[in-house]
């Protein structure tokens, strides 16, 4: 009998403020292509990020990976560095704009070096009304140990 793989998901929760604008573009262009979000001063959210990662039912715990192992790493590597932060400060959008996209592909960059599941999708709720999705797209798939 082959081993069934089955997904899960779980969300965080982190707090961030950002603005988006882009250097190379004068201040009108920057307001004409980002509106509010350009406002200097920059503005919060309280982002949800879901991660969904499969693999193989282990027969001895029942489980694909331990959560406690999951919310170690997502301490670590995510919300550590995001909580509370200014992302524009950040090494990450140091030469990028901190959109929500941009976000959703650098979370997949951490999650994706999870060792003991197959991270599958990135969602990020950025308010009620606007959510990102990002399946690693043309991203090499991570691999188990
Ligand atoms: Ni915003």
């Amino acid at each position: 009998m082959s081993t069934p793989v089955v997904h899960f998901s779980r969300r965080y929760h982190f707090s961030a403020s950002h603005r988006l604008h882009v250097d190379a573009l004068s201040p009108d262009q920057n307001r004409d292509t980002f509106g509010k979000c350009n406002n200097p001063f920059g503005h919060g959210h309280n982002y949800v990020v879901q991660v969904t990662l499969s693999g193989p039912v282990d027969a001895a715990t029942g489980m694909v990976t331990n959560l406690a192992d999951l919310d170690s790493f997502a301490q670590r590597k995510m919300l550590d560095l995001f909580d509370h932060a200014n992302l524009n400060t950040l090494d990450l959008f140091r030469d990028q704009v901190s959109t929500t996209e941009n976000l959703c592909v650098e979370v997949w960059r951490m999650f994706c070096e999870y060792p003991h599941a197959i991270l599958r999708r990135v969602h990020i709720e950025e308010t009620g009304n606007n959510s990102f999705d990002y399946y690693g797209d043309g991203a090499p798939i991570s691999h188990l140990d």
